[in-house]
């Protein structure tokens, strides 16, 4: 399968068992995941608060080798760019509706040494973060308003993922199209087929019958058999 077809797995521990934190990021990494997707929420940004650096530090040895990308849903997000690295974020991912200047904290971001990485909410327009696409790691175009886990995929804004899936190739940029939010055995396959190549997925595979790297390897697995021509 030629690498433009393989799909990459980013578990969402936001769905995982906060008091086993490390146990069930030790899962996924074991399980095949290719990012732990860690959801950073300010109270400000969006309404809930989750965890900040201490706790992506005391994460981050249960990940292994598996990058750590710390999904920044807060404002003034440059505030926090340091610590997040400093703490063992590999790839910081800043929304393109926080405010401030979003060059100044990609820039930011490759100063403190992670990757960066560039959000849109779902109603967002993909062209605010087109000029900023070159050396990103991370396009995350979000299928949910963020905020909250389990939530439904908003089915609409597959004609931005697609859209954005042709500018990057059309420019031959490096940058992984990542979706979060909704995916499941269902929307997968949807969400690959209209051009993304990172699915997050936190009640996907977290808090399930079935192991974690069972539901990473299944989700892989609806992906990429919907890429495969008829
Ligand atoms: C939502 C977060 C997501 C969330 C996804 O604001 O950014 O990463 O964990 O959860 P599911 O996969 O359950 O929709
Ligand atoms: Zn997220």
């Amino acid at each position: 399968m030629p690498d433009d077809s393989r799909i990459k797995i980013a578990p969402s521990i936001l769905a995982a068992d906060f008091a086993r934190l490390g146990e069930e990021t030790a899962a996924a990494a074991a399980g095949g995941a290719d990012y732990i997707h860690v959801d950073v929420m300010d109270g400000v940004f969006v309404p809930p608060i989750t965890l900040g650096a201490q706790m992506i530090a005391a994460i981050k040895p249960h990940a292994a080798h598996v990058p750590l990308v710390v999904h920044m849903m807060v404002s003034a997000p440059e505030r926090h760019v340091a610590s997040m690295a400093a703490a063992g974020g590999d790839i910081i991912v800043v929304h393109a509706e926080a405010g401030g200047d979003p060059g100044g904290t990609l820039a930011a971001i490759r100063g403190s040494g992670a990757r960066p990485g560039l959000a849109v909410k779902p109603d967002t327009p993909v062209e605010m973060i087109e000029p900023l696409l070159d050396g990103l790691a991370i396009a995350l175009v979000m299928t949910v308003n963020p905020g909250y886990g389990g939530q439904p995929y908003m089915r609409e804004v597959e004609g931005k993922i697609t859209r954005l899936r042709s500018r990057i190739d059309a420019r031959g940029l490096e940058v992984m199209l990542e979706v979060d939010g909704g995916i499941n055995d269902e929307t997968a396959a949807r969400a690959a087929r209209a051009g993304a190549r990172i699915l997050v997925a936190g009640t996907g595979v977290y808090g399930r019958a079935e192991p974690v790297a069972e539901r990473i390897a299944a989700l892989r697995r609806i992906a990429e058999s919907a890429l495969e021509p008829e």
